[in-house]
C-alpha cells in the first residue's frame, strides 16, 4: 500500500514538472487567457513557477483554491445577501476605510437574531441560531476560521481596491451564491501583478512586501 501510494506522488511530481516545462517554454509565444489569469500564472517570462491548479496540491490546504474550512456556526452568504438582500458593507464594514475587510462582531449578528430564531418552512428555533444565542449569554465571540490565507511577508489594503473599484468578485469569487465561503483564487503574487500590470496599478516589491 504504501508503495503504491509512493508511485502515485511520485507521477504527480513527474507529470507536474513535464507541465509546467512545457508550458514555461512556451511563455513568451502567447497572450495568457482570462482562466490562466485568475489561476495566477505570472506569464512575463520572470516569475512563472507560481501556480498551476495541480500545484494546489501540493501546498498547504489553508493557501490552495477549493478551501474551505468547516466554520463555528453554519452561516450562509447566500441566504443574507442574495435572497435578504443585506450589502456586503453592513457585515464588513473595514471595506472602505481600512487594510482590512473585518469579519462582523456577535452583536452585528444579534441585531437581527435576537427577533428571528426561526427559518422559514420549518418547525421550532434553528439549532444555528441557538449557537448564537448561546454564545451571545456567555459573552464570547463566534470563532471564525480564517478562509483567505495570505503568508507574514505580504500586506494588502482593502480600502485601495474598492476605491479603485474593484469588486470583491475579482478576488473572492460569487460569495453571494455560496453556501459555505471558500478561497477562490490563488492570491500568488502572479495572481496580483497581472492585474496591477493591466491596470497601470504598482508593481514594486515595496508596495506587497515588508
Ligand atoms: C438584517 C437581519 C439579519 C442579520 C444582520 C443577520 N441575519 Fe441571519 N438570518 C436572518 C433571517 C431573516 C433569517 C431567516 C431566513 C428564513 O426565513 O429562512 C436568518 C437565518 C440565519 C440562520 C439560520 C440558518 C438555518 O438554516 O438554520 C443562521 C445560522 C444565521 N442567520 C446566522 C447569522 C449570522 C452568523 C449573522 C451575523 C454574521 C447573521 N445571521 C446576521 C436575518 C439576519
Ligand atoms: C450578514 C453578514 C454578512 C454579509 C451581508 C456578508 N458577509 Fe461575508 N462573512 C460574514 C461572516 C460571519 C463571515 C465569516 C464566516 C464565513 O467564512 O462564512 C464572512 C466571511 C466572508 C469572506 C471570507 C473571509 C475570510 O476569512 O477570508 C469573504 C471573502 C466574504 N465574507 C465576502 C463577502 C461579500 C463579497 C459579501 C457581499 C456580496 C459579504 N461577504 C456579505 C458575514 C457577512
Ligand atoms: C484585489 C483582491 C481583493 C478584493 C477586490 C477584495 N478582497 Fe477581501 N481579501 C483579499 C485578500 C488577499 C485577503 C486576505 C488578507 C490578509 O490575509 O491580510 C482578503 C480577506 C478578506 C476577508 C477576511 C477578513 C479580513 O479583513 O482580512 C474578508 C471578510 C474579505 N476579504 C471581504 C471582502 C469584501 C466584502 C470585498 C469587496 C467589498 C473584498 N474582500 C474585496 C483580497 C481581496
Ligand atoms: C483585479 C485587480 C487586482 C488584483 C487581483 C489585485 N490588485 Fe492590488 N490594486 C489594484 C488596483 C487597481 C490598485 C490601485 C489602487 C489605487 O490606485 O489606489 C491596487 C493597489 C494595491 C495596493 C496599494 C498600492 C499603493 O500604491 O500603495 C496594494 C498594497 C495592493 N494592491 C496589493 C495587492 C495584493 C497583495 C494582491 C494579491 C493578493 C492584489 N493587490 C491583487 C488591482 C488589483
Ligand atoms: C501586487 C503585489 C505584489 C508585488 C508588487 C510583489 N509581490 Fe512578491 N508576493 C506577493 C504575494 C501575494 C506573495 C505570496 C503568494 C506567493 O507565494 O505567490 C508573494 C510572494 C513572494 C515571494 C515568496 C515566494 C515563495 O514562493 O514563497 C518572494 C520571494 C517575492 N514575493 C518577491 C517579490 C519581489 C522581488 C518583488 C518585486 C519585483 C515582488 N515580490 C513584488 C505579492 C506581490
Amino acid at each position: 500500500m504504501k508503495r503504491f501510494l509512493l508511485g502515485i506522488g511520485l507521477l504527480g511530481v513527474s507529470l507536474t514538472v513535464a507541465i509546467l516545462t512545457a508550458r514555461a517554454v512556451g511563455i513568451a509565444a502567447e497572450e495568457p487567457s482570462q482562466e490562466e489569469l485568475e489561476a495566477g500564472l505570472w506569464r512575463d517570462g520572470k516569475a512563472v513557477f507560481s501556480d498551476w491548479k495541480l500545484l494546489d496540491l501540493f501546498i498547504p490546504e489553508q493557501y490552495a483554491r477549493g478551501y474551505r474550512p468547516e466554520q463555528p456556526v453554519h452561516y450562509s452568504h447566500r441566504l443574507h445577501v442574495e435572497q435578504l438582500k443585506i450589502e456586503c458593507q453592513y457585515c464588513h464594514s473595514g471595506v472602505n476605510k481600512s487594510s482590512y475587510a473585518t469579519v462582523p462582531s456577535l452583536e452585528t449578528c444579534m441585531g437581527c437574531h435576537k427577533v428571528v430564531k426561526q427559518v422559514t418552512g420549518a418547525t421550532g428555533e434553528s439549532p444555528e441560531i441557538k449557537k448564537l444565542q448561546e454564545a451571545w449569554d456567555a459573552g464570547k465571540p463566534i470563532e471564525w476560521v480564517p478562509v483567505n490565507n495570505l503568508p507574514e511577508h505580504v500586506q494588502f489594503n482593502h480600502q485601495r481596491h474598492v476605491k479603485a473599484g474593484v469588486g470583491c468578485q475579482n478576488c473572492h469569487g460569487q460569495v453571494q451564491k455560496m453556501e459555505v465561503v471558500e478561497r477562490v483564487s490563488s492570491l500568488k503574487m502572479g495572481f496580483c501583478v497581472s492585474c496591477h500590470r493591466e491596470n497601470g496599478a504598482s508593481i514594486d516589491c515595496g508596495v506587497c512586501h515588508y
